[in-house]
């Protein structure tokens, strides 16, 4: 085994929720003198599977201290790890991203003002990766922490409080309604147009596509496309048996708002019935509880397991780079 300079220690921060003696996320700092990326390199490859592991026990880890600056060592970062890419093409992601790399690509471009709520990425669409990384390039003047949330821990208070609700998510699953602009929309969280989700310039093809995919449609007269998902799951259970509260719910319902778009006609059970917004709100409350803002410094970077922690995006002032890439399945 190659001798690393690289020494990585578990640390606590104020503000981490902690469950059964678990604090979310696992975080680890790097200590002692100045290391080199190819130390680091050598250090994931070594380390990748007890990492893996990591990640999908705890939900998420962040790494503090490392030499990582540019998009590129992100993206070295990130090959380390040797995990199959999800390419932001392939996905009917309903925001606009830009790439920097092949592998990387701004996390959001809604604007600053703009909250992203909690949700497992792409959990409102049949296609969704199984990990994502977060780097962050250049914290923001103020705000725009990324908030992160133990789904299995939410879906278990789901089923002490709310039961009924919990079950009905389980068992009914979800449909999601999205109205999509012809062209993307940077102004808009959610504003990737039906063009590029269905990686198609014409109604024919877009439709084929979506039939492939088991969704249903209407055309809007100013050629926007309302499109209703299959019935997805709202709750998954892990290989180790735990259940997580896997899908979109509190983001579709409380922020899937813009000019095409009212969060209430977003969702409903996968029968078509619909979710009292009461459940819904309390859902969210008890998430927020159970959230840790991620206090992003220049070079952390974050590898979050889809399955296990939801994210969303703090508001925030002056300019923030986070970038992102995600892990196919
Ligand atoms: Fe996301």
């Amino acid at each position: 085994m190659t001798a690393t300079t690289v020494v990585m220690t578990e640390l606590h921060m104020t503000g981490q929720p902690e469950f059964d003696g678990q604090f979310f996320p696992a975080i680890l700092n790097r200590e002692g003198d100045e290391t080199s990326l190819p130390d680091v390199l050598t250090w994931v490859r070594e380390n990748r599977d007890s990492l893996d592991a990591k990640a999908s026990q705890s939900g998420a880890i962040l790494f503090r201290g490392l030499p990582l600056v540019t998009a590129n060592d992100f993206d070295a970062f990130i090959r380390a790890f040797d995990y199959p890419n999800f390419r932001y093409e392939d996905s009917l992601s309903n925001a606009v991203r830009v790439n920097r790399t092949e592998r990387v690509f701004t996390a959001n471009e809604a604007p600053s003002s703009i909250t992203i709520c909690l949700h497992h990425e792409m959990a409102q669409t049949p296609v969704y990766p199984s990990r994502l990384f977060f780097f962050c390039e250049k914290p923001a003047d103020a705000g725009g922490a990324t908030p992160l949330c133990r789904s299995d821990w939410l879906f278990d208070r789901l089923c002490r409080e709310l039961p009924q609700f919990a079950r009905n998510c389980e068992e009914k699953g979800l449909l999601y309604t999205n109205v999509m602009p012809a062209e993307n929309d940077p102004t808009s969280g959610m504003g990737r147009g039906w063009q590029s989700t269905f990686r198609s310039e014409s109604r024919d093809t877009a439709e084929q596509r979506m039939r492939e995919l088991g969704y249903s449609w209407e055309w809007l007269d100013d050629g926007c496309l309302r499109a209703t998902t299959p019935r997805l799951q709202a709750v998954r259970e892990l290989p180790d048996g735990r259940k997580t509260f896997f899908n979109q719910l509190i983001a579709a319902f409380h922020g899937w708002k813009d000019s095409r778009n009212d969060p209430a006609k977003a969702i409903t059970f996968g029968d078509g019935t619909l979710l009292n917004p009461a459940d819904v709100d309390r859902a969210a409350q008890i998430a927020e509880e159970l959230t840790f803002d991620v206090p992003w410094q220049a070079g952390d970077v974050a590898l979050v397991d889809n399955y296990v922690a939801m994210h969303g995006r703090r508001s925030f002032e002056g300019r923030r780079i986070v970038l992102a890439s995600l892990v196919a399945s």
